[in-house]
C-alpha cells in the first residue's frame, strides 16, 4: 500500500478539477420571479423558452376571483400556430386597473410587459391608447394599439424600495381601453447596475452618480458581431440582436470573430448575469494586416428620443489577442473620447477572453440619434488586434418629472383622471371586501406569498385609495372587482 495520504490527497486534488469542470455553472435564481400570463385561467403556460406564466386568473391557488366589469379577458379565436402561447389571451381594462406584486427583495428588477395586439371579435386592440406607471414611474404615455408592432415587449429596470410593486393601466380616454398580454416582474442581481458611470460630453469625462436608483427603459441590446441571443441562452431572459442594422456601412474595415473557448468570469469584471458567454464569445474586431494598422473605426448609430439621459453599457472581451498587452484601443461616445487606451490585459488581471464592460452616461442632445465608435489608439500595435467590441446596450434614463415617455409626470395623469362612478363602486367594494375575508376564512388556506399577484381596479380618483387595502397579499390572489 502507499502512503493513503497522498493518494487521498489525490483523490481530492481529482475531484476537486471535475467539480470545477462538470458542475454547472449555477443559474442565478431570483427572489422575486413573477411570471404573469395575462387574462388566462390556465395555472401554468410555456412560454417558446420553456418558461412557466401563470394565468392571471389561475384558481391553481384557490384565489377568490371576481368577475368584474371594467375588465374582461380576451382570447384569440384562431391564433396562429406559431405565435407565443402566453400571447393567446390578454387582459382588457376599460378604467383604470392595476396589478401588485408582493417585493420580496428591494432593489433593482426588471419589469417586462409583453404586448400583443390579436384579432378579436369583440374588441378591436387597434383602439387600445393607455398609459402605465409603475412604482411612481410613467412608463408609456399614450400607448396606442394602432402604432404598436403586433408583438411588442417594453423591458425597464425599476429600483423598487417598497414591499410590493404597482402596475397600473389608466385608459388615455373613458372611450379608450388598455390591455396586456403578459407580465414578468424578476429581481436583478445586486450588481446588475452600479451606483456610478462616467458621464460622456464634448467637455470630457465626468463621474455620474445615484445611477441604480433611476428607473431605466432598454432601448437597444446588441450582441455585436454575433447571432441573436434568445431568452433561453441569457440567465436574466434578455434578448440580444445582432448590430447589422446599426453599423456605419462606409467603415468597412472592421470583422466579425468568434471564440469556442471558455469565458473568464472573474470576480470585479462582468459576471454571466451582466452578459451570457453567447455575448462574449462573439465580436468585431478591427485588426492590422501588413504591418499596417487600418485608419478605421467600428461605429454603431442608435437612433433615440431626445430629452433624456442614456446609459451606454460597452461590453468587452478579448477573444482574438494571440498574447497579452498587444491590444490597445479608444472608446468614443457621439464622437467624444470615452476611454483612451483601454488595456483589457490590464483590466483582467493578466488573462484573455475575460469579459469586461464600462457604464458611459450621455445626453440625448437633440440630434436623434446617439453613436459609439472604437478605434485604433496612438498605443496600438501594427501586428495585432487593434480594437474589439462585443456587445452593446442603450438604456433610457426617467427624466426629472419621473416619465421615461414624455413630460408629463404619473401623478398628474392619476389626478386628472375623468371622475369615475365612485359612489356605487366603494359600497361594492366593501361588499366584496368581506365576502373576500369570509371565503379566506371558511377555506382556511395559505397561499404562497411568493407566487402571489394582486390585480385591482384603481381608485377613480386618488382620494378613494383607501379602500384598496382590503386586498390581502395572502389571498396569493387575482382580484377583479365589479
Ligand atoms: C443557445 O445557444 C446555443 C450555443 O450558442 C445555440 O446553439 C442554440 O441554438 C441557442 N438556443 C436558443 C434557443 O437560442
Ligand atoms: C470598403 O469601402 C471602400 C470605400 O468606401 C471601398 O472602396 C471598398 O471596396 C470597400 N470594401 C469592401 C470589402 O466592401
Ligand atoms: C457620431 O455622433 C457625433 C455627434 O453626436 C457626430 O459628430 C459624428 O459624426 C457621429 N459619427 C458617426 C460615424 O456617425
Ligand atoms: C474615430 O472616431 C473618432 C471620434 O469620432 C475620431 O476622432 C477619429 O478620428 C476616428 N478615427 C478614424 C480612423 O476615423
Ligand atoms: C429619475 O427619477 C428620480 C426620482 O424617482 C430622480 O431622483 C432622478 O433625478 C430622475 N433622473 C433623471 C435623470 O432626471
Amino acid at each position: 500500500m502507499g502512503k493513503p495520504s497522498s493518494i487521498i490527497k489525490l483523490i481530492f486534488s481529482l475531484l476537486f478539477l471535475l467539480l470545477e469542470e462538470v458542475v454547472p455553472i449555477s443559474l442565478f435564481s431570483p427572489t422575486d420571479n413573477y411570471l404573469i400570463n395575462c387574462g388566462s385561467a390556465a395555472p401554468t403556460t410555456d412560454d417558446p423558452y420553456n418558461r412557466k406564466f401563470t394565468g392571471d386568473e389561475s384558481s391553481e391557488s384557490n384565489s377568490v376571483v371576481f368577475s368584474a366589469a371594467g375588465t374582461f379577458t380576451l382570447g384569440e379565436s384562431n391564433p396562429p400556430p406559431d405565435s407565443s402561447p402566453i400571447y393567446r389571451s390578454a387582459r382588457f381594462f376599460a378604467r383604470p386597473s392595476k396589478y401588485e406584486f408582493p417585493i420580496r427583495q428591494k432593489g433593482s428588477h426588471f419589469v417586462r410587459l409583453h404586448f400583443h395586439r390579436f384579432h378579436s371579435s369583440k374588441f378591436h386592440l387597434f383602439d387600445a391608447e393607455f398609459h402605465v406607471l409603475a412604482d411612481g414611474y410613467l412608463l408609456l404615455h399614450n400607448f396606442r394599439g394602432l402604432t404598436m408592432k403586433n408583438s411588442e415587449i417594453r423591458e425597464y429596470v425599476l429600483w423598487i424600495d417598497s414591499d410590493k410593486l404597482e402596475i397600473s393601466f389608466l385608459p388615455s380616454m373613458k372611450s379608450k381601453f388598455a390591455f396586456v398580454s403578459a407580465i414578468e416582474v424578476i429581481s436583478a442581481p445586486k450588481d446588475l447596475i452600479l451606483d456610478t458611470a462616467q458621464f460622456v460630453d464634448s467637455d470630457g469625462v465626468a463621474k455620474f452618480g445615484g445611477l441604480s436608483k433611476n428607473a431605466f427603459e432598454t432601448i437597444y441590446r446588441i450582441n455585436v458581431g454575433g447571432p441573436k441571443v434568445t431568452p433561453f441562452n441569457d440567465s436574466l431572459w434578455r434578448t440580444w440582436i445582432p448590430d447589422d442594422q446599426f453599423l456605419n456601412s462606409i467603415e468597412n474595415g472592421s470583422k466579425r470573430v468568434s471564440y469556442s473557448g471558455r469565458i473568464e468570469y472573474q470576480l470585479g469584471g462582468a459576471s454571466r448575469e451582466v452578459a451570457p458567454d453567447n455575448v462574449y464569445n462573439s465580436a468585431r474586431v478591427i485588426s492590422s494586416s501588413n504591418s499596417m494598422i487600418p485608419k478605421t473605426n467600428i461605429t454603431l448609430t442608435f437612433p433615440i428620443v431626445e430629452g433624456y439621459k442614456y446609459l451606454v453599457r460597452t461590453h468587452f472581451c478579448d477573444i482574438k489577442s494571440t498574447a497579452l498587452n498587444l491590444l490597445y484601443f479608444n472608446v468614443y461616445v457621439n464622437g467624444n473620447l470615452a476611454f483612451e487606451n483601454m488595456d483589457l490585459s490590464t483590466i483582467s488581471n493578466g488573462m484573455l477572453a475575460s469579459p469586461f464592460y464600462a457604464d458611459f452616461v450621455v445626453d440625448g442632445g437633440s440630434l436623434g440619434f446617439l453613436n459609439v465608435s472604437i478605434g485604433p489608439s496612438s498605443w496600438s500595435n501594427p501586428n495585432a488586434i487593434d480594437a474589439i467590441l462585443n456587445g452593446i446596450e442603450v438604456m433610457k434614463l426617467n427624466n426629472s418629472m419621473g416619465s421615461l415617455d414624455g413630460d408629463v409626470s404619473a401623478a398628474l395623469l392619476l389626478k386628472s383622471r375623468p371622475r369615475g362612478t365612485h359612489g356605487v363602486l366603494l359600497p361594492l367594494v366593501a361588499v366584496m371586501c368581506l365576502l373576500l375575508v369570509a371565503s379566506v376564512v371558511l377555506s382556511r388556506r395559505r397561499f404562497a406569498v411568493g407566487d402571489s399577484v394582486a390585480w385591482s381596479p384603481l381608485p377613480p380618483d386618488v382620494s378613494d385609495v383607501n379602500f384598496l387595502k382590503c386586498e390581502n397579499q395572502q389571498f396569493a390572489g387575482k382580484l377583479s372587482y365589479v
